[in-house]
């Protein structure tokens, strides 16, 4: 059976772009791979988290996971910083990979440039080292990663063929990426040219695995559009084409279909409809999520990460060592 690794940050709390670019499919796939999902804990602390946030999101995206419909008895479901051989590897790769190559990666450009040069983290900087190392620890044949993190893969392709040379041996597997058939990019709805981010400072932007009906029609019915007042998916309105994508990805109709569908009806409708399919379906998430969520559960969650942390770090030890071994280190 092939294997697949990916992983989300807990920065926040998980997004219907979440859900529709990555987690949905995930779930769909679990019966055709061997699957190792993680929640990026090591990753997350390169932008400033409040502690209690961390660990409370931590937990949640274990929930969520779960909720979402990942199966824990099938999937390795784990948490990255209990599995101490990602930080370790990471520090090994450090040398395979080169300060110009990195400072050159879009993600780093972007999340640096606010800041002065003095005061980048380099958590920051070697972001991708480490994404790299959660990915060669596994051998995977695929990563799903949505489109912003494809810079991301590639590196880490780079630096495994880096070190496979250097060593003169096949240490690592070159994974490709998975490429979904369905799903769609799902953009923020205050505005539709940025990727829908937990991290957006205004929570009107993105949809939480998490609100509450209300919220989430709010939230639509403040989506920012254009003043065609015509349903219809282009380019032009990326607003709307957003909506569309969305009720798109909830109902499995095709635009065309959607397009159809509203075709004499304005927009303030159509925020409606789509606000209401949206809560419909994550109404079925948060059953599931209330009831994880209860404190008599708490031990069986544990459980979750424990036994996933330990499957992990089976195939993760073993890996290192053959690392360690490569590169001169006395092995015990
Ligand atoms: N950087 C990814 C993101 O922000 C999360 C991630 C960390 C990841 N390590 C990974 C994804 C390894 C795939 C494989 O979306």
């Amino acid at each position: 059976m092939k294997r697949i690794l990916s992983g989300i940050q807990p920065s926040g709390t998980l997004t219907l772009g979440n859900y529709f670019g990555a987690l949905k499919n995930w779930v769909k796939i679990q019966h055709e791979y061997e699957c190792m999902y993680f929640i990026a804990d090591l990753h997350s602390i390169t932008v400033t988290q409040a502690p209690n946030n961390l660990r409370e999101n931590t937990k949640k995206a274990v929930m969520q996971y779960i909720a979402c419909g990942l199966d824990p008895e099938i999937n390795t479901i784990f948490v990255q910083s209990h599995v101490h051989e990602h930080a370790e590897l990471a520090w090994v790769l450090n040398n395979s990979a080169y300060m110009g190559e990195l400072s050159r990666m879009t993600q780093f450009k972007d999340k640096s440039k606010s800041q002065k040069e003095d005061a980048i983290k380099v958590g920051l900087f070697d972001y991708p080292v480490l994404m790299a190392a959660d990915i060669l620890l596994y051998d995977p044949d695929l990563v799903p990663v949505g489109q912003d993190q494809r810079q991301h893969l590639e590196i880490a392709r780079v630096i495994a063929r880096r070190f496979n040379n250097q060593y003169g041996k096949e240490i690592f597997k070159i994974p490709d990426g998975y490429i979904a058939e369905t799903g769609a990019k799902i953009m923020s709805l205050q505005d539709p040219l940025k990727k829908m981010s937990k991290s957006d400072a205004n929570p009107n932007g993105f949809i939480s695995l998490l609100d509450d009906r209300d919220t989430i029609i709010k939230k639509f019915k403040k989506a920012v559009t254009d003043s065609e007042n015509i349903v219809r998916y282009s380019d032009e309105q990326p607003g709307i084409k957003n909506l569309i994508n969305i009720y798109s990805c909830v109902t499995e109709k095709t635009p065309k279909e959607i397009e159809k569908e509203f075709e004499s009806v304005g927009y303030g409708n159509f925020k409606m409809a789509v606000g209401e399919v949206v809560a419909d379906c994550l109404l079925k998430i948060q059953t599931k999520y209330d009831e994880l969520n209860k404190p008599e559960n708490e031990g069986m969650l544990r459980n979750i990460y424990e036994k996933g942390a330990n499957r992990a770090e089976e195939i993760a030890s073993k890996k290192l060592r053959e690392v360690y071994d490569t590169v001169g280190f006395v092995v015990r």
